[in-house]
């Protein structure tokens, strides 16, 4: 028996289109996602209202051993100087690990061990970024267009967003002047 996929996935623009339900969109504009910044004094209506981040999740499965695929697109812009970004998260499931493939726009992936030693890639089109075990992980949009990524990783991971809310990344990229600025907290 030959049969037609359930899901079809566009590398072009990274949507994920299946049968009704079977993709799972989330939003967050930035009044969701203000404590991740550093500086958020005087921001005006409008940029409260933007969109930070939005994903699309396909979940065939959650037993263990299954897989996750989804598309993050987080959008250009910055607050007080600092770029988007995602919130981070270690996974729940602390040894899970992940693949991100960047589709189009310019970033960085922030890594940061449990020690909080933090080290990032840069993002860029087909750029492929391996995510191990215990290893936080948080992108940040550098560029003028949205940064759209593909992920792909263990259904039963979870997210830990509560230790990053907490304690934060140890470093934090802003744009000074047009340039990218990388400050150590
Ligand atoms: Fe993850």
């Amino acid at each position: 028996m030959i049969i037609n996929p359930k899901m079809t996935y566009s590398l072009i623009n990274g949507s994920l289109v299946g049968p009704e339900g079977s993709v799972v969109k989330g939003v967050k504009s930035l009044k969701d996602t203000l404590r991740i910044y550093a500086n958020t004094q005087g921001l005006s209506e409008d940029l409260l209202s933007a969109i930070n981040y939005r994903t699309e999740v396909y979940t065939p499965e959650t037993t263990e051993g299954s897989l996750q695929f989804a598309t993050s697109y987080v959008y250009p812009g910055t607050v007080n100087g600092e770029y988007f970004m995602t919130k981070g998260h270690f996974h729940e499931i602390s040894n899970r690990s992940e693949f991100y493939l960047c589709l189009s726009g310019e970033g960085l992936l922030v890594f940061m061990d449990r020690q909080r030693n933090w080290w990032a890639e840069r993002m860029h089109k087909e750029s492929l970024h391996y995510i191990p075990g215990h290893i936080a992980h948080r992108m940040i949009n550098t560029g003028n267009d949205v940064l759209t990524v593909q992920a792909c990783w263990n259904s039963d991971a979870g997210h830990d967003y509560g230790t990053i809310e907490n304690d934060g990344f140890p470093v934090r990229f802003f744009d000074r002047n047009g340039k990218l600025s990388i400050e150590e907290v």
